[in-house]
């Protein structure tokens, strides 16, 4: 017989008091006065009860156990209602505090495991539900400017710079301003629908095209500023060209004017040269090649030399005084230069980029260099 060491000494001694008299064969306090047989049931009790609270893993298995250990139909119970049989007080008493010491016990045992099986829920759920806010974040994908915007910023900067405002106009025009108020006869051929392409509306002056270049801002902002004017305008230009290493029918320009009392060629030369130098760097040489452009007069393409080789990359002259006619202003009292440059152009220049299909690739991997 071994009996666990919380079964108080004295109370089993007392429970050991032979002579017992009870008239059942039940389970609890032994029905003869075989010492053994009657320790049996809360011997039993003693000895499973806290392996079998301790092992248990969930409240609800907890519940099971708690019902019949020291429930209304436990060995407990039943023992307790035995004692009414015990005669003699004094051993009664002993009995009595022996099961409840028991009772006491094990509940207290009971009430420790559904403590702990508690806490044990509640981590498992704070560790299932955790957010571990140390985990870093995903960065997305970062994009980039397309290398046409960033060489349109780049020059746009450099004027800003040097004192010119960034000025943008429509994409749709009219032929008054992409043409006539440019000087451009109605006989000429860029006039063509081989080469502008029209939206079929309007008619004459009116008549609404997507506009070939972006020298019709020059017009538009002189007929709506005094001067001086110091402006660039970066935009999308059209023409009906098919696609090839050279020709693109969606392509940028930038464009540039100055207008003011008292602006020569040379203003002309030394702007550009100065842009060419910050563009390309400050030892790049320029020059200017005599050309022809309806709206400008004396006109020139000014070439550039870079990598090896002279390459033309800007059409530039005087503001014809017929242009300032046609916006209001008074050829006599002032002067001014114009320029304009392949946006696409500068940029493939100065990347060294050789077909300008690239310009409109959409792979990735193509993009991802211009980052
Ligand atoms: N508009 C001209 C072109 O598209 C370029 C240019 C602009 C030339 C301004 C002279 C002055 O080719």
């Amino acid at each position: 017989m071994v009996l666990p060491t919380y079964i108080p000494r004295f109370a089993c001694r007392s429970f050991l008091i032979p002579g017992v008299r009870t008239d059942t064969g039940s389970t609890a306090l032994a029905t003869t006065a075989n010492l053994s047989n009657r320790m049996d049931p809360l011997e039993e009790l003693t000895k499973d009860a806290p392996d079998r609270i301790e092992s248990a893993t969930t409240i609800a298995e907890l519940d099971v156990i708690e019902a019949e250990v020291v429930g209304r139909r436990s060995p407990v119970a039943e023992a307790r209602r035995e004692l009414g049989r015990i005669e003699d007080p004094v051993e009664r008493g002993a009995m009595g505090k022996a099961i409840n010491d028991i009772a006491v016990d094990l509940t207290s045992r009971i009430d420790a495991k559904r403590g702990a099986i508690e806490v044990e829920e509640v981590n498992s759920n704070l560790a299932a539900d955790r957010v571990d806010v140390t985990l870093r974040g995903r960065v997305p994908d970062r994009g980039t400017h397309h290398i046409i915007q960033q060489t349109i910023d780049e020059i746009v900067d450099i004027f800003v710079g040097l004192g010119y405002q960034m000025v943008q106009g429509p994409e749709a025009e009219t032929d008054f301003y992409n043409f006539t108020a440019l000087n451009i006869p109605k006989t000429h051929p860029t006039r063509y629908e081989s080469d502008t392409l029209y939206l079929d509306y309007g008619e004459g002056d009116e008549e609404v095209l997507l506009r070939t270049h972006t020298s019709p801002m020059q017009a538009r902002h002189m007929e709506e500023h005094e001067p001086p004017v110091y402006i660039v305008v970066p935009g999308k230009v059209f023409r009906a060209d098919a696609v090839d290493a050279t020709h693109l029918p969606v392509f940028h320009q930038i464009e540039g004017l100055a207008v003011d009392d008292d602006i020569t060629f040379a203003d002309l030369k030394g702007t550009l040269a100065e842009f060419t130098r910050q563009f390309f760097g400050s030892d790049t040489r320029v020059k200017f090649i005599p050309h022809y452009f309806p709206f400008t007069e004396p006109s020139a393409e000014m070439h550039v030399y870079t990598q090896g080789k002279w390459i033309e990359l800007i059409g530039c002259g005087m503001v014809n005084p017929a242009v300032f006619e046609h916006v209001g202003y008074d050829p006599q009292a002032l002067s001014g230069f114009a320029f304009g440059m392949g946006a696409d152009r500068m940029a493939m220049v100065r990347h060294g980029i050789t077909d300008l299909r690239t310009m409109i690739d959409p792979d990735v991997r193509t993009l991802e260099q211009y980052r």
